[in-house]
């Protein structure tokens, strides 16, 4: 049995910890470990020892979060730490390993939350979260419950999971005690409140009430560095041809120090510059041309592109502007918005601004992520990320990406750039003897890189197999030289390749898959783990619904078999996906 009860105010992972240590220990180590914690105590008590008092069993916290980039994810893990402070006893729970049956007995519960895709679920809360929003869904009765929503404003669909979990839980019966909270990309400072308003109600009247809760963003200590740290451009590299009509950046940096400790499947946050020729026109159309310290903050500091609705009420009270008044009243604005940037709006309704205006109209400028296409184990104190330029032309403006032009066309070798560690331990490598099918194209590819990298570098024995596609083989084969290489050096096992516009009719990665469906379902027989990683709005989807047809007609499987045996494989945690 074990001796430390399930009710000792611990968290579960630590009540596991202290069991492995005192379950096993003998009466001498016992007697040693209790005179030590009492000694500990008495010399901080200045040598009075505190009578203890009566043990009484910490109030439960159920906290759920839906994540996919890792910022949900994090606050909730503050969120525990800031309960357990506060004599809570918080279960910390991934929705993507929820079990709706863990609900019944919750009595306060808190769900954060993000909207990924265009209003969609991140992807591993995808099955959770359809039976959350189900029939089968448990009465929540009484449960105190909070929601705290991440999202972007601009998309279109701002928040919308955070919004609509909100709504369920309030009509499955439960009790909202703390209002929702819809943060943007500078969620810090107002979900480090929402933490703490949550806390002051969700904690009961007999626990520790009145203490300043405290919400420590420090990180643990052995975590990696995820600080905004400098590095070198040592390469900058267009992988695709002169004749492409694509521009994709392999991008090398060099730490001044050792790098940050990334695992392969990790992503970089990196933080850009606005275009000075976007700037200079906004400012020109703003009737601020010539105001250089504004310019400055603008191109460092400010997004200055991102036009949401927030942006119209804004300026409509700002200014009054009649017409987008109007917009805003016949509910068109949305539409309106839809293709367009800040510039649109400001040089479509042009009207006096101030300075300040044009500050309350923008945003923090957010970082982008990259995915880290190389390993340290292979590279050493360096990172390589592999950028592709984002243009294209709406409403008869040519709009150019920020970050990713920032890197195609100011970026230099031997310039700087500041980058940000951001671990994803949700898209990591398996044990080294086992099999792994990697689907990446376009820049989806770039962590495979860092896999065959990293698993060349431990001489891993599972074999490795890689599903690229691009537009044409002789223009946009990314890293083909390297795929060559770890083929002959047994890095990588196989291959199979799609170029869209390579044939009269478009052949993608999921055709491959298709194509080569026998093969593939014998690997994941065998126990291969299946990553996804790049385009979520088509790419993704297509993937994932050519594996259920290749499971159907292989094992000769009902339509309903197929889908829940690739439902399994991502509940066991073998379908990875991380996409964008
Ligand atoms: C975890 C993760 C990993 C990533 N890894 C990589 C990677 O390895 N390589 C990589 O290149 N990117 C990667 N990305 C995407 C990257 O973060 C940026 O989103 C991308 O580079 C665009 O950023 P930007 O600043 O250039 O464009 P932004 O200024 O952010 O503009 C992009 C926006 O422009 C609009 N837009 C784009 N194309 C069109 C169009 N054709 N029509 C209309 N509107 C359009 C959309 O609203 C889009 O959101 C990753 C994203 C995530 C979340
Ligand atoms: C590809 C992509 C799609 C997104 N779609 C939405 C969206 O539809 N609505 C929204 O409010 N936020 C959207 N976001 C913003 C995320 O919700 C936001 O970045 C959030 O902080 C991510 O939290 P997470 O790291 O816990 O996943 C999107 C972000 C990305 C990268």
């Amino acid at each position: 049995m074990s001796p430390i009860p399930k009710t000792a105010p611990f968290a579960e992972e630590e009540i596991n910890l202290l069991n492995r240590v005192v379950g096993p220990a003998t009466a001498v180590q016992r007697a040693w470990l209790a005179g030590f914690l009492a000694g500990l105590d008495a010399s901080q008590t200045g040598g009075v020892v505190l009578p203890v008092a009566p043990a009484r069993p910490a109030e439960p916290i159920t906290i759920v979060y839906a994540s996919e980039s890792g910022n949900c994810e994090k606050l909730a893990g503050d969120l525990a730490k800031a309960a357990r402070k506060n004599g809570l006893k918080p279960t910390l729970i991934d929705m993507a390993d929820l079990d709706l049956a863990q609900l019944d007995a919750a009595k306060r519960l808190v769900f954060i939350a993000a909207t990924w895709g265009e209003g969609e679920p991140p992807a591993r809360a995808v099955r959770a979260y359809g039976e959350l929003m189900g029939e089968g869904a448990p009465r929540l009765d009484g449960v105190e419950f909070g929601v705290l929503a991440l999202g972007d404003t601009a998309y279109a669909e701002f928040c919308a999971i955070g919004r609509r979990i909100d709504e369920r839980l309030a009509a499955l019966g439960g009790k909202r005690v703390v209002e929702r909270a819809d943060c943007d990309l500078d969620f810090a400072a107002p979900a480090a409140a929402w933490i703490g308003d949550a806390l002051k109600v969700l904690t009961p009247p007999d626990a520790d009430r009145g203490r300043v809760i405290e919400v420590d963003f420090g990180k643990p200590a052995a975590a990696p560095n995820t600080d905004i740290v400098e590095a070198e451009i040592s390469e900058h590299v267009n992988l695709n041809s002169s004749r492409s009509n694509k521009e994709t950046i392999h991008l090398a940096l060099a730490f001044d120090g050792a790098a940050p400790a990334y695992e392969p499947g990790d992503s970089l946050d990196l933080y850009a510059e606005n275009d000075p020729a976007y700037v200079d026109e906004l400012l020109k159309f703003a009737g601020l041309a010539g105001d250089d310290k504004l310019r400055a903050e603008l191109i460092k500091t400010r997004d200055v592109t991102t036009l949401s609705l927030k942006t119209v009420e804004t300026y409509v009270a700002q200014t009054g502007h009649q017409y987008v008044k109007a917009l805003l009243a016949d509910g068109q604005a949305k539409d309106w918005i839809a293709g367009r940037q800040l510039i649109d709006l400001i040089a479509n309704f042009q009207i006096a601004l101030t300075a300040d205006h044009l500050r309350a109209l923008t945003r923090p400028l957010a970082p982008r992520a990259y995915s880290i296409a190389s390993s340290r184990r292979e590279v050493g104190d360096e990172a390589h990320l592999l950028i592709s330029a984002v243009r294209y032309e709406t409403h008869g403006r040519a709009r150019k990406g920020v970050a990713s032009n920032y890197v195609a066309e100011r970026l230099k070798r031997g310039g700087r750039v500041r980058v940000k560690l951001k671990p994803n331990k949700h898209f990591g490598l398996p044990a080294a003897d086992k099999d792994i099918i990697m689907v990446g194209p376009g820049t989806g590819v770039a962590p495979f890189r860092a896999f065959v990298q990293e698993r060349r570098a431990t001489a891993a024995k599972g074999r490795s197999w890689l599903f690229f596609g691009d537009r044409q083989f002789t223009h946009d084969f990314l890293y083909q030289l390297d795929w060559q290489e770890a083929l002959k050096d047994g890095a990588l096992t196989r291959m199979d390749v799609a170029f869209s516009r390579d044939t009269p009719e478009k052949i993608y990665v999921q055709h491959k898959i298709w194509e080569k469906r026998r093969d593939l379902i014998e690997w994941l027989d065998g126990g291969a783990n299946f990553y996804v990683c790049g385009d979520a709005k088509n790419m993704a989807k297509d993937v994932r619904a050519a594996l259920v047809r290749a499971y159907a007609e292989v094992k000769a499987l009902s339509p309903e078999a197929a889908e829940a045996a690739v439902a399994s494989l991502e509940r066991d945690k073998r379908y990875l996906q991380d996409t964008y």
